[in-house]
């Protein structure tokens, strides 16, 4: 949550910092901030301009004389105090010479605030992140860095902070503990991001911070202090993103952009790591040897949202084809159950972003008590991707919208390629195995089939997204997609929807139907699909409106509903690669329908990085 950035060099900072801003608008968008000093400014002296509302108001709010040397942005999504201008970052002390952008949570800001109200400190804000300006003017002698240092001894919590002094021109101090952090360097300037989609537009070389960790940084240098204050030698990072993969291109929105880049996203995730000649994976980073892997009896995976269901995906796949045990957790909830390590028991940890607060912090625990545990990440370096004890990079490409969609299709590639390797240890013949790499390999082909539906799927949502209601259902591995297709439908439509197991709608969600609520069904051509057909049935005999998304051909079903979805036929194993996508484009359309805004869904953010 949140997006912070700062700027140091000769271009025109507060363009940067907005430029900026705007690329970090998916992480919060309540409210935005800049803080410049220097160049035309007067000495010694900071210009902070402050909006409610989207990077564009920020944008208008700004007079054309604001500009400078230096300077630090934020784009807030709030957690302590309602969403006003005086609410917005940067905060700054008393004296308006410090100012200071944070990204996270300080849990004891209660007690901090009232020790510095003792002292003569007023406040001006709701937040927690108030108490930092103030803090680092209390040990402030003439150095930044020193009171920065002596500042974030106080702080318990989350943060990520980037601070500056008018009086010490183009420098930034920025700190870091459990909230991204990342340094951009570039020729004679310099940028501190919680995001590499920030400056991308001006450097590919980057430096990643770590928690505990300070940054002295000015247009020339960087300067890096670990916990015990000790300088620590980073070299930087080639970063190989394009600018085009973070702009829209002739899409109206990222999220429709990023569903049909999926056929391009999946081959990406599979791309050399499937080795046919043998029917088995390829996958360089498990950093496993070879008995480990045979030896493991037990997988449990840890993730949040979209990356949960991929990762539910992922144990009904490892125990029926691999016949390992698997199971997906909750990662806010496996964090506090005091979660039993099994000595053979592999973990993973699934993130899109590879910053969410609930799955890193759950890492670190199951870490804590021993577990072995690999990253499925999308975003290079992020902190789980670098916590972790190795794992697969996905490779989805930036994933901008809030909704997540072409990230979700590439973790399940991760969770297919996994499951191959594993199979192929134990029980899979290389015929079998050959079998199962061909059909993932033909993925993309079949999901670029699939959003053949785009016309048809919208001509559905129009009729159908009035309703106030919806049940999304599936029975075995399409479980979880019907879960994801009620969250997808949440998120950026506001429609309520639930997703619910079709052997368990008699057992209460029945209730429910009526011909206002209508259901939406996932038909495999599998074992269970006589089931689903027999609950299709029921709800029909209860004047429920049905959506089916099934297989081509399969006129039973088509016959059956009010409308058909049809994708292509396959190995049933696969049908979640295929049955998600029109699922997303519903609910995709279902929010067009409606005015909503897509790419930035109310209330939400794209990387939750508080608990
Ligand atoms: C997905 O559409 C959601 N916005 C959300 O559930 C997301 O998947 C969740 O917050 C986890 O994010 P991560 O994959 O970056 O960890």
């Amino acid at each position: 949550m949140c997006g912070i950035i700062g700027y140091a060099g000769p271009r025109k900072t507060s363009n940067v910092l907005l430029e900026g801003l705007r690329r970090l608008e998916y992480r919060g968008y309540d409210s935005a901030g800049i803080a410049v000093g220097g160049g035309a400014n007067p000495s010694g002296q900071l210009r902070i301009v402050k909006s409610v509302g989207k990077i564009s108001a920020l944008k208008a709010a700004i007079p054309p004389d604001v500009d400078g040397v230096w300077g630090i942005g934020h784009t807030r999504w709030a957690t302590h105090g309602g969403v006003t201008q005086t609410n917005a970052h940067p905060h700054t002390d008393n004296s308006g010479k410090i100012a200071v952008v944070h990204n996270g949570i300080i849990e004891n800001h209660v007690a901090l605030k009232t020790m510095l109200q003792k002292k003569g400190c007023v406040f001006k804000t709701e937040t927690d992140s108030e108490v930092i300006p103030h803090l680092i003017a209390q040990y402030y002698k003439g150095d930044l860095l020193e009171a920065v240092k002596a500042a974030v001894q106080n702080l318990e919590g989350t943060y990520g902070i980037a601070c500056i002094h008018a009086d010490e021109p183009g420098r930034i101090v920025g700190a870091r503990n459990g909230s991204p952090l990342i340094v951009g360097v570039g020729a004679g300037e310099i940028f501190l991001a919680s995001d590499i989609t920030a400056m991308v537009a001006y450097t590919d070389k980057v430096v990643y911070l770590n928690d505990g960790e300070l940054v002295d940084l000015t247009p020339d240098s960087y300067s890096i202090l670990d916990r015990d204050e000790q300088k620590v030698e980073r070299p930087m990072n080639q970063i190989t993103w394009e600018l085009g993969s973070i702009e829209k291109g002739d899409f109206p929105c990222y999220m429709e952009k990023e569903i049909f880049e999926q056929p391009e996203s999946i081959a990406r995730a599979l791309s050399g790591r499937i080795d046919m000649e043998n029917a088995t994976a390829k996958l360089g980073g498990l950093n496993l040897d070879r008995s480990r892997l045979l030896n493991v009896g037990r997988v449990k995976i840890i993730a949040a949202g979209t990356s949960w269901h991929a990762g539910l995906v992922g144990s009904y796949l490892l125990e029926q084809v691999a016949r390992i045990p698997a199971q997906a957790e909750l990662a806010s909830e496996i964090r506090y159950k005091n979660p039993v390590v099994e000595k053979d028991s592999l973990w993973f940890t699934v993130s899109q972003s590879g910053e969410t607060a609930d799955s890193l912090f759950a890492m670190r625990e199951v870490q804590r008590k021993g577990a072995t545990v690999l990253g499925i990440c999308n975003v290079v370096g992020s902190t789980i991707a670098r916590e972790s004890d190795g794992g697969i990079y996905v490779h989805s490409g930036p994933e901008i919208a809030v909704a997540s969609t072409k990230a979700f299709t590439s973790q399940l590639a991760a969770f297919y390629l996994f499951t191959l390797l594993s199979a192929r240890m134990r029980h899979m013949s290389r015929e079998e195995g050959q079998r199962f790499a061909a059909s993932l390999q033909s993925v993309p082909d079949l999901v670029a089939q699939t959003l053949k539906t785009r016309d048809l799927v919208q001509r559905i949502a129009k009729k159908y997204c009035r309703a106030a209601n919806f049940l999304f259902l599936g029975r075995g591995i399409l479980y979880p997609i019907a879960l994801e297709g009620a969250l997808k439908l949440k998120e950026i439509s506001y429609i309520h929807a639930e997703g619910c197991s079709a052997g368990e709608m008699k057992h209460g969600p029945i209730a429910l139907i009526s011909p206002e609520v209508p259901s939406v069904f996932l038909v495999s051509d599998d074992y269970l699909r006589e089931k689903t057909i027999s609950n299709i049935r029921e709800i029909k005999a209860r004047g429920g409106p049905v959506i089916a998304v099934g297989v081509y051909g399969d006129s039973e079903t088509e016959n059956l509903v009010d409308a058909f979805i049809p994708v292509p036929k396959m190995d049933p194993r696969f049908y979640p690669f295929a049955m998600i996508v029109p699922l997303q484009l519903f609910a995709y359309f279902c929010a067009l329908e409606l005015g909503r805004d897509v790419d930035q869904p109310r209330n939400l953010a794209k990387s939750v990085t508080v608990e």
